[in-house]
């Protein structure tokens, strides 16, 4: 038996995708967080082959830019779309130093739902019945638009063949007579070929069929007729064979990776309340003991820690919840949340929040590049950008870190143990010293020493009677004349009380 080996992945994806209806090459639409064609690339990645050609045509700068910087990844541009046949002979000339008995994976750019497992499963029929070409189909309900994989009699069938006979051609459907269109079994367009065998068959295709178009899967009858071995694989589900062209099959394929993350996600001991309405993009992980509720979005390289709680509602991406923490209803990009932390519920953490162990943010709070302190509260209605803030400190209700003076933005740095009183505005840039305490309404444009209280003047007036006088007949009017009797003096008093200084 002759030793081949996997030299390269070709990826089809020069097709218009037509059915799309999109400015967006078909193979650049995403689910899971994933291009179409990066799930093919991720699936078809364990198999260890030292380069990977992708076929592109339409939109083909779109297509190179997403795979820019991909280890031991190019493009062959097929300037015509003649067809599966001609497109991998395109990725053929695009491969030097190919051996005739080197081995080759071809694959539709538009599958995003094959396993590594399924395709290894190919690879491993390949050597064992070193095969010219291994070819894996799926026994499906409604084969509409698959090629159909045609078998010859039962008892021709060769040795550890999982079909009822030998593979003998693969028929088009729109060049299938009615007995063809009626087999179930389909091909994938997924392959194993060996080099040389792959080439010669290649140069005989012709364009001698319905869409005048050179058929990758011609290559299959015509090996046959040349007495090569061919394999097939039937994928154990076929839900993993299941191709992309349209947007309601984009849909689908959404909600099948959905599911398969969910699952796995569960099985390694995370719980998810309710899978249906938890959708987990591709790299995001989980450790034991999180816990995810109804109607959340885990995005990109999102990582949730041992008992872990976020949603329900909640949009995380590229988001570290340390463990202890939670996120209720709240969307949350770029942030770290630190271990007991607790975001939310309504709260809009930006890019470069970190929030250290046991801080808080809470309702109506915004955050941009803000480096918040190990237990301190940005408890409501405030915006946090471009800050450091120490630890133990508390930010009031409705305070503004104005970052941005129109032109620029500035950093603002609020120290350790110090409180901020309810509305102060910190002009940026600032710097505000441990322990310092401001008063509420507060305007913060010089810095404040560590221990100082910081005041903004501007006494209260208070014009007795003028309700009555200015807006006589209202109802103010009114209960101000009917409570003129009751005692509403309060005691005046320069000193700020503590209440006023800061809202919990
Ligand atoms: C193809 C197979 C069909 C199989 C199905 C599985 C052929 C002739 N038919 O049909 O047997 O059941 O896939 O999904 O191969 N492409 C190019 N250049 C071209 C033409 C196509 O790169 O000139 C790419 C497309 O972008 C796509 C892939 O090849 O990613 C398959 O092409 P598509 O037109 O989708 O083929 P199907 O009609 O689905
Ligand atoms: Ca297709």
């Amino acid at each position: 038996m002759t030793q081949g080996r996997l030299a390269a992945t070709i990826v089809l994806a020069a097709g218009a995708g037509t059915r799309m209806r999109s400015a967006t090459p078909k193979v650049l639409h995403r689910v899971a967080g994933r291009t179409l064609l990066d799930h093919v690339l991720a699936a078809a990645a364990p198999l260890g082959a030292r380069h990977t050609v992708v076929v592109v045509g339409h939109g083909r700068e779109e297509v190179a830019a997403s795979l820019l910087g991909r280890d031991g990844v190019r493009t062959a541009v097929q300037d015509r779309q003649g067809g599966t046949g001609h497109a991998v002979r395109v990725a053929l000339g695009a491969l030097d130093g190919l051996r005739s008995e080197d081995w080759v994976v071809v694959l539709p750019g538009d599958t995003p739902l094959l396993t590594p497992v399924t395709l290894a499963a190919l690879v491993a029929l390949h050597t064992e019945r070193d095969a010219a070409a291994s070819v894996l189909t799926a026994v499906v309900a409604d084969p509409t638009g698959y090629g159909r994989v045609v078998r010859g009699p039962a008892g021709e069938q060769a040795a550890g063949d999982p079909g009822d006979g030998p593979v003998r051609a693969i028929v088009e459907q729109r060049d299938a007579d009615a007995a063809t269109a009626a087999i179930r079994e389909v091909n994938a367009g997924v392959y194993v070929f060996t080099v040389g065998m792959l080439r010669s068959a290649l140069g005989q295709l012709t364009t001698d069929n319905a869409q005048g178009e050179e058929y990758l899967t011609d290559v299959i009858g015509l090996l046959v007729a040349g007495g090569e071995s061919v394999a097939a694989h039937i994928a154990a589900d076929a839900g993993e064979t299941s191709g992309v062209n349209d947007r309601v099959q984009l849909a689908a394929a959404g909600a099948v990776l959905r599911d398969r993350f969910a699952t796995a996600a569960m099985l390694a001991g995370t719980t998810i309340v309710d899978p249906a309405t938890t959708w987990i993009d591709a790299d995001v992980t989980f450790e034991p003991d999180s816990t995810v509720l109804p109607n959340t979005h885990l995005r990109g390289a999102t990582h949730l820690a041992a008992g872990s709680v976020v949603g329900p509602d909640s949009t995380l991406t590229d988001t570290v919840v340390e463990a202890g923490a939670f996120v209720e209803r709240s969307t949350v990009t770029k942030a770290w949340v630190g271990p007991g932390a607790g975001v939310g519920p309504y709260a809009h953490l930006r890019p470069g929040t970190r929030l250290g162990p046991d801080g808080r943010i809470g309702a109506y709070v915004e955050t941009k590049a803000a480096d918040i302190g190990a237990g301190t509260k940005v408890p409501h209605l405030a915006y946090v950008g471009d800050a450091t803030v120490g630890e133990r400190s508390n930010i009031g209700c409705g305070t503004v870190f104005a970052n941005y003076d129109g032109v620029h933005k500035h950093r603002t740095l609020v120290g350790s143990d110090v409180k901020i009183g309810s509305g102060t505005v910190l002009v940026a840039p600032v710097v505000v010293g441990d322990g310092v305490y401001t008063g509420a309404g507060a305007v913060v444009r010089s810095d404040v020493p560590p221990g100082a209280l910081a005041i903004t003047e501007g006494r209260q007036r208070t014009i007795e009677g003028w309700v009555e006088r200015s807006r006589p007949g209202t109802a103010a009017a009114t209960a101000a004349a009917a409570n003129r009797t009751r005692d509403m003096s309060v005691t005046p008093d320069t000193q700020p009380t503590p209440e006023q200084l800061s809202v919990n």
